[in-house]
């Protein structure tokens, strides 16, 4: 990571002002934001600046930008010293940023940073004639036609020491050049054209069903719509059924239950204002029904929730042992 300072004092223009199309078009970028909000508006800004001054940006060009977008110029400074799309020193009429990065560098990047130093002198200094400079930069994202540079706002692809040389000549000339692939490749497609995607089945429709797809889809939406609705009818009519099969049980008769009747005894109000043992009396079976051993009103808990332990209880004994005689 190099340290991205502003450029010397001597190559810094004195003032800076923007062109009366590019206010323009800066004013419409600030028109962008909300109130208040324009400074958003600093990268566009800064980046109309570089165009304008020969493709990097003086230390006017960042105060300007600040003045115009009501900034401190240090928030504005930090932008332009942050972004690598911006330069701070001056550069080329031809830009060359070449990659660096592994993909390229294994593809030969290295043999054109020779080229370069060759063409054009050191890394990040404008040639005698101000046509050429040149840096190295991480990766464009062109890595499927490595090794590559950009130059200006054109990518160029394939390089090889020989094309690249031919390359940097003829933009020295102002000759017409090529943009991407120089060895002919279409797009990123393997060198000699593609190898898949070539049945021509695959753009005349067939394989989708050429002539009548969209009435075949169309028959086929409607079939899945009906069988949908037919769905639906049929739950519907079970749902139905259900209810007509559970509607008798809700009228049978209500036989009487005492374990029901203790249940909804205990739930109502009136319940709870009666002698607990009334309620342990009407609540529990009677000790003295078949099938009940007569130890289990003993053992079983009254309405206040303890244990009888065989107290005599003159309201409820009776009733608990079904008249039995208490034992003396
Ligand atoms: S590594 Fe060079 S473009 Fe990606």
């Amino acid at each position: 990571m190099s340290v991205r300072r502003l450029a010397p004092d001597h190559v810094q223009p004195a003032s800076f002002a923007f062109d009366a199309a590019n206010e323009n078009w800066a004013d419409q970028q600030i028109a962008k934001y909300p109130p208040g909000r324009q400074a958003s508006a600093v990268i566009p800004l800064l980046w109309k600046a570089q165009e304008q001054h020969h493709g990097w940006v003086p230390r006017a060009a960042i105060e300007a930008v600040a003045r115009k977008l009501d900034m401190a110029p240090m928030r504005v400074m930090e932008i332009a010293t942050f972004y690598t799309m911006f330069n701070l020193q001056p550069v080329g009429e031809h830009f060359v940023q070449l990659c660096g990065t592994t993909p390229c560098a294994l593809r030969g990047a290295e043999a054109l940073k020779k080229v370069c130093e060759d063409v054009i002198g050191p890394q990040s200094t404008v040639s005698a004639d101000g046509k050429l400079s040149w840096l190295e930069v991480e990766c464009l994202g062109a890595c499927c036609n490595a090794p590559m540079a950009q130059i200006n706002f054109d990518y160029y692809e394939d390089l090889t020491p020989e094309n690249f040389r031919t390359l940097l000549d003829d933009l020295r000339q102002g000759r017409p050049v090529k943009t991407g692939s120089q060895i002919g490749r279409s797009g990123s497609e393997p060198e000699g054209g593609g190898e898949t995607l070539k049945d021509p089945a695959l753009y005349d429709g067939t394989v989708i069903g050429a002539g009548d797809w969209q009435k075949r889809v169309t028959e086929q939406r409607q079939a899945a719509a009906e069988a949908a609705a037919a769905k639906a009818a049929a739950e519907a009519e079970a749902k139905k059924a259900e209810a007509g099969a559970a509607a008798p049980k809700a009228d049978a008769p209500k036989t009487d239950s005492p374990k029901t009747d203790a249940h909804k005894t205990d739930a109502t109000p009136a319940a709870a204002t009666k002698p607990a043992t009334e309620t342990a009396a009407a609540g529990r079976p009677k000790p003295s029904e078949p099938g009940q051993p007569s130890s289990a009103a003993q053992d079983t808990p009254s309405a206040e929730g303890r244990p009888d332990q065989g107290k005599p209880d003159a309201t409820s004994s009776d009733a608990a042992r079904g008249g039995d005689k208490p034992v003396k």
